[in-house]
């Protein structure tokens, strides 16, 4: 029996976008389980809670029944290992993103050669997108839709009510 191919696509989904998952529906046909899974960027301070962010992707990816949605707090790398994950999925929207992924795929791997950093690029319709200008673009009032799903326009537009 061959051993599955799974695969992790972390990142902090704050919140989750169309360009996310549309790397998950790619990387769902390459591989045999996909784990997204929500990791700390010591960097950000998310507006959404932890719980939030993970029930925003859980409901974004409930029709794809080789994805699952976890959480962890500490080194990526070594997650993965405990998950007996073979790749890292990451997107790549722009060159702006490259220094920054080579950085951390390098990284990786020292950390563990058999793990391997694999880029998939969204569709070009998303290169734009990220999870900050979303959140701007609710903050002022403005139609998220054609960004993110229902679900997580409705969460962005109660958590933006709330703060007034
Ligand atoms: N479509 C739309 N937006 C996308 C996207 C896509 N396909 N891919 C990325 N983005 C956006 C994200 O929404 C995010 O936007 P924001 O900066 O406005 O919030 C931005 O691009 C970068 O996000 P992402 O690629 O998800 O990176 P991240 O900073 O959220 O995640 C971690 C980085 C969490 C994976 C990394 O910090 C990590 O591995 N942390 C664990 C600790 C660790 O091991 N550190 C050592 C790493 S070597």
């Amino acid at each position: 029996m061959t051993k599955d191919r799974i695969a992790l696509y972390p990142g902090t989904f704050d919140p989750v976008t169309l360009g996310h998952i549309d790397i998950i529906q790619r990387s769902c046909r390459l591989f045999d389980k996909v784990i997204v899974t929500l990791a700390k960027n010591m960097k950000k301070k998310p507006l959404f809670s932890l719980a939030e962010r993970k029930e925003m992707v859980e409901d974004a990816v409930k029709h794809l029944a080789n994805v699952s949605v976890d959480a962890f707090d500490g080194l990526l790398i070594e997650y993965a290992k405990a998950r007996n994950v073979s790749a890292i999925v990451r997107g790549l929207r722009a060159v702006s993103d490259f220094e920054f992924e080579f950085q951390m795929a390098l990284m990786n791997r020292h950390m563990a050669e058999e793990i391997t950093t694999v880029f998939l690029m969204p569709h070009e319709k998303f290169t734009y997108l990220n999870s900050t200008i979303i959140r701007d673009v609710a903050n002022f009032g403005g139609d998220v839709h054609k960004f993110t799903t229902d679900f997580v326009a409705q969460k962005l537009k109660d958590k933006y009510k709330n703060e007034v």
